[in-house]
Order: structure tokens, then C-alpha cells, then sequence
């Protein structure tokens, strides 16, 4: 494969593991405070939910102070050096509500059906090699009417930003995420799952650029 290809090629897990090993030393400098404000707003989601929480891409764990010590949270990622910062800061933070943190594909989760009240995903589904599979998964281990809470980037439908996100795009290999991220990758599936309702889509600050989006999956399903 060219260079040019490779770097026009969709994500794949190997994409992501060797981006965020890149990213690992100096993530947190980096996004801390602008995805901070998304951070927070997923965690009050998930503080309303309580009981078991899984966080999907958990990363270095920049969002794990944020929630209750009620919770009772599992972290996975597929990026080992990502999870070693989130563990340092488990113990800096002696954050007692973590119960495990693991490597794991979040498109192939090893959990049981309807093992978590609540599943939270800051800023990963833009990441992840295959969406679709990805809630499929989430939808799977949240009990019936339990909460699955998304944090994202959508990108502009048109403009000067929708321009500069399918170039920045063309670098989703080398980048680790998908600056172009359309609705439409929720709103298709969302179509295809009866059984899971939008509760909510809300643009959060700075400057509308991250969207909070929380499903529910019926309590008959
Ligand atoms: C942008 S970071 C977000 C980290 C954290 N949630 C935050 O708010 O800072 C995306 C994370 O998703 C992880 N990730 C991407 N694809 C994944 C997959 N298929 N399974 C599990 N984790 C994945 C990456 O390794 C990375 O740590």
C-alpha cells in the first residue's frame, strides 16, 4: 500500500493502538481542557444512572475523577499505554469506585449481556474502527432501561470546517480519529434498533464543538 493510501485508508485497531502509544505520554497536556466540558457532562449522566458503569475507552482516565464514588466503574481500552496513565491516576486519586481496568476491544467486549446500568463513551466513537459494531456491543451489555452515553465531535455538514475535516480525515490513519464524523453514522443505526431511543442530542461549550448524545435501551428488550 502507498503511503498516500495508507493515509487515506479507514482506521483500524492496529491504526489506533499505534496512534494512542504515540499519543499515551503526552495526551492529558494536550486534551485535558478542551474535552473537558464533555467529560463532565457525560460523567453527570452517568452519576444520575448509578450502580455499574463500564467506560468504554477509557483512555488514560481523565474523566474517572468526575464520576461518583457511588459508581461502581469498569474502564477498558485497547491501548496499554493509555491504561497505564489511567491507572497511575487511580491510585494518585485513590479512586476507590474503580473496579477494573482492562485491555479490550470495545468492538468485541467480554462482558455477559446486560452486565452495566449505564455505559459511557467519551470521545471514541470517532476512534473506533467500526461504529455500528461498537454500539451494537454497548447496547448488548447495558441492562434493559439502562443509559448508553456518547461524548463526540459531528462534523459540519458544509463550510469551510466540513472542508477542513475531510482534509484533516485523509490523516484519520496517522491522527487516530475521524475528524468527519457524521450523525448519520448514529442516526442509521439508531433506525435499525427499535429498541433503543434517543433521550437526548445537546452541542456543549467551547463552541459547539462536542455533542452529548444519550440512548436508552427499553426496558423490554
Ligand atoms: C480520544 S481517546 C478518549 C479517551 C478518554 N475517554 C478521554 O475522554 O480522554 C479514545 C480512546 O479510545 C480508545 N479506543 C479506540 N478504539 C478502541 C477499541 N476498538 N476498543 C477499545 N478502545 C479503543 C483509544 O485507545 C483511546 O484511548
Amino acid at each position: 500500500m502507498s503511503a498516500e493510501s495508507r493515509e487515506n485508508a479507514t482506521l483500524s485497531n492496529a491504526d489506533v493502538e499505534s496512534a494512542y502509544t504515540r499519543w499515551a505520554p503526552i495526551y492529558d497536556l494536550v486534551f485535558t481542557a478542551c474535552m473537558r466540558p464533555g467529560r463532565k457532562a457525560g460523567a453527570a449522566a452517568v452519576n444520575r444512572i448509578g450502580g455499574r458503569i463500564l467506560d468504554v475507552g477509557v483512555g488514560t482516565g481523565l474523566e474517572l475523577p468526575m464520576f461518583s464514588p457511588d459508581l461502581r466503574v469498569t474502564g477498558i481500552d485497547l491501548c496499554e499505554p493509555m491504561l497505564d496513565a489511567a491507572r497511575r491516576r487511580v491510585a494518585s486519586h485513590k479512586l476507590h469506585n474503580v473496579e477494573a481496568l482492562r485491555v479490550m476491544d470495545a468492538m468485541q467486549l467480554t462482558f455477559g449481556d446486560a452486565s452495566f446500568d449505564g455505559v459511557i463513551a467519551p470521545y471514541v466513537l470517532t476512534v473506533v474502527p467500526d461504529p455500528h459494531r461498537t454500539l451494537d456491543e454497548m447496547a448488548r451489555v447495558v441492562k434493559p432501561g439502562g443509559e448508553i452515553v456518547l461524548v463526540n465531535h459531528i462534523g459540519a455538514e458544509s463550510g469551510p470546517m466540513a472542508m477542513l475535516e475531510a482534509w484533516l480525515g485523509r490523516r484519520a490513519a496517522s491522527l487516530g480519529w475521524r475528524p468527519e464524523f457524521s450523525w448519520d453514522i448514529i442516526g442509521s443505526w439508531l433506525e435499525t434498533r427499535p429498541d433503543i431511543t434517543l433521550l437526548e442530542r445537546r452541542t456543549l461549550a467551547p463552541l459547539s464543538l462536542f455533542t452529548i448524545v444519550r440512548l436508552k435501551r427499553a426496558v423490554n428488550a
